[in-house]
């Protein structure tokens, strides 16, 4: 073999070796990239930090809020939003909810049923955590802004 071709061989070895190291070093960013971004979505799970306002004032250690203000992060603010403002479904912000239900009893029936693109929640979670999440609703959320 000439000299010349074993150069060029030589040179085509190095190249893919460069280029092996290139994709190592991709990958392990991308591990570490997700491994953060997972560290990142479950951030707050079990703290209660939920990014919906919690009760204050006198209602600040209200077992019943408390409790309802989970079942809202868990099950409703995905729709709802986290502080009631809306998306998929109505705000609580508008007077609305008062306006459809006058008393909790209602809210708690509709709740479990649900309707349209809202599903019931009746078999979901038990009758304790739907008085807890209307009352959160009632009490806490359709006076945040
Ligand atoms: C998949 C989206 C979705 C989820 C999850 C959801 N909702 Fe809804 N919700 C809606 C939609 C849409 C409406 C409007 C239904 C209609 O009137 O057709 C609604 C309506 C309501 C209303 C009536 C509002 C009014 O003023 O008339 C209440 C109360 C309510 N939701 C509470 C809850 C609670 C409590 C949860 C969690 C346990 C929850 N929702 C979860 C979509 C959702």
């Amino acid at each position: 073999m000439a000299a010349d071709q074993l150069a060029e061989r030589d040179t085509r070895v190095s190249t893919q070796r460069a280029t092996r190291g290139t994709v190592t070093t991709a990958r392990g960013r991308i591990a570490a990239l997700t491994s953060a971004l997972l560290l990142a979505s479950c951030g707050g799970g079990s703290g209660g930090a939920t990014g919906s306002p919690a009760p204050t004032g006198a209602q600040a250690h209200d077992a019943t809020l408390l409790a309802g203000r989970n079942v809202f992060s868990a099950d409703c603010a995905s729709c709802h939003g986290a502080r009631g403002q809306g998306g998929v479904g109505p705000t609580f912000h508008d007077g609305r909810l008062q306006r459809d239900f006058p008393s909790a009893e209602d809210q708690v029936s509709f709740v479990s049923r649900g309707k349209g693109l809202m599903p019931g929640f009746g078999g979901m979670v038990t009758r304790r955590q739907l008085e807890a999440v209307v009352a959160y609703e009632r009490q806490v959320l359709t006076h945040a802004r």
